[in-house]
């Protein structure tokens, strides 16, 4: 292993890859999106999703205005948007009537979801703190649209056979999701392989 202190030499992308997600605003008449990579689900009671978005950023003035966002996840087929709304700014474009965005309205708050979407979140700015050159923006998912093919029903998983979500590699490159071989671990997998357990009482050492 290669061992360097300076993340600007070393890169700061190993966690990649990753599904990236387009956040879409709407502040009045105005509308953008930006793709992001930097994110994560945080609570289940509430629901809680956030995303960090650079202050910068067109969509994050319209963001502060707003208090609300979508999250929406595209499949491989859709990474023209993806990459499209990731590298092009609202200041200098109205991306959704240039790039022919298609919108769904939500059904809570004003901004819309992406018709391509196999999946989007309707979330309200709950909190926001300031991470570094980042903004890490929580909200509360209030909503949650998805295509009914696209999730395993019994275990609400991405159903590989059904959508070939695009991941994210890095660079500009992107990937698809494929499953070249699929395995179930569960607790009760596990304990089936055998393997050691502790007995009553045994200390660790
Ligand atoms: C794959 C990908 C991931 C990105 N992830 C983030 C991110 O997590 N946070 C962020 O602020 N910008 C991220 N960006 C950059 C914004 O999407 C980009 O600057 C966009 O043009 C901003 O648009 P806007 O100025 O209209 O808001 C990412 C771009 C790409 C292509």
């Amino acid at each position: 292993m290669k061992v360097e202190r300076s993340v600007e030499k070393a890169g700061f992308y190993h966690y990649y890859p990753v599904v990236p997600v387009v956040v879409a605003v709407k502040a009045g008449d105005q509308l953008d999106a930006l793709t992001c990579a930097w994110y994560t689900a945080l609570s289940f009671d509430p629901p809680l999703f956030g995303v960090a978005i650079a202050p910068k950023r067109y969509s994050y003035q319209l963001l502060k205005k707003s208090g609300e966002f979508t999250a929406n996840f595209l499949t491989f087929d859709n990474v023209g948007i993806i990459a499209t709304v990731g590298r092009t700014s609202g200041k200098e474009v109205d991306k959704f009537s240039a790039y022919r965005i298609k919108t769904l309205p939500s059904t809570v708050i004003k901004t819309p979801v992406l018709k391509d979407a196999y999946a989007a979140y309707e979330c309200r700015i709950v909190k926001q703190y300031k991470t570094g050159d980042h903004v890490f923006i929580v909200g509360e998912v209030l909503a949650v649209h998805y295509k009914g093919n696209a999730f395993d029903k019994k275990d609400k998983m991405p159903d590989l056979k059904s959508v070939t979500p695009a991941l994210y590699l890095g660079a500009d490159n992107y990937i698809a999701i494929k499953s070249f071989g699929q395995i179930r671990m569960g607790k009760e997998d596990i304990l089936k392989r055998g393997g050691p357990r502790r007995k009553k009482g045994q200390k660790t050492e």
